[in-house]
């Protein structure tokens, strides 16, 4: 039985003073869970700042990028054995913003998830169209490339330790969520993608969560589809009240 993941990515807020404040209101209300997992994934320089705070709980800290090389000349990246070192056992690779803001392409998310898995760092890769590839019927094509892309040379042990987002590009921080239905289709043709990599043993095992506009008046309606694991929460994650919520629908 998949346990429901629930990650908040926090992207480019809060402070490492904020950040603290944050952690330690849903350490309070969230440290215990065991029933499903829980990430939060603050901005690179609040990470020690937020596990000094959840580090003895069962809420897991994740990163939002890491780089493919170890160390050296890099200027601005950072590495696997930072996070780790930094409490980090989660890391958000290819999400769109990085793609779309950064140019991130699928050869460099495969380099980061194959680097991640290295380093024992536990990969959530996103995928996901943008309005304009849905509107003109490319939504399988777009995930198609992504997903093969970013898994490209991975054996079947290792798609075991990695998580999959579906975000679709228009729902993200727009409140235009995917209807459950029109989640839950694509993330059934991620699964078959899954299953033709690997095999359906491996592709049932595997997690696969929905983001873009993830509330607590939403999420239970999207988990109940078959084929979604949980959620990767950016908006509703920043306000304690709002990521406890959608917390405690999955739990229910
Ligand atoms: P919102 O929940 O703000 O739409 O963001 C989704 C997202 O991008 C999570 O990674």
């Amino acid at each position: 039985m998949k346990k429901i993941l629930i990650a908040g990515n926090w992207k480019m807020n809060k402070t490492f003073v904020e950040a603290g404040e944050l952690a330690e209101k849903m350490k309070g209300r969230l440290g215990d869970i065991t029933q499903i997992d829980i990430v939060i994934c603050p901005a690179f320089p609040a990470l020690s700042a937020v596990y000094e705070k959840i580090g003895d709980t069962h809420i897991r800290l994740g990163a939002q990028d890491v780089f493919w090389e170890e160390e050296g000349a890099y200027t601005g990246e950072v590495s696997a054995l930072m996070l780790r070192e930094s409490g980090c056992k989660y890391v958000i690779i290819g999400h769109s913003e990085r793609r779309i803001h950064s140019g991130e392409t699928d050869e460099m998310v495969n380099k980061k998830v194959k680097k991640a898995i290295e380093w024992n760092l536990t990969p959530i890769m996103c995928v996901g169209e943008k309005l304009e590839e849905r509107e003109r019927n490319k939504t399988e094509n777009v995930v198609r490339r992504q997903l093969e892309g970013g898994l490209e040379g991975l054996s079947s042990e290792n798609l075991l330790k990695i998580v999959i987002a579906y975000e679709p590009v228009w729902a993200i921080g727009t409140g235009k969520t995917a209807t459950p239905h029109q989640a839950n289709e694509v993330h059934k043709f991620i699964r078959q993608l899954l299953t033709n990599i690997s095999s359906e043993k491996i592709s049932q095992q595997m997690r696969i969560l929905y983001g873009g506009s993830v509330k607590p008046d939403n999420i239970s309606a999207l988990i109940e589809e078959e084929d979604i694991d949980g959620a990767l929460v950016g908006g509703a994650s920043l306000v304690d009240e709002s990521f406890i919520g959608i917390v405690e629908r999955c739990i229910k």
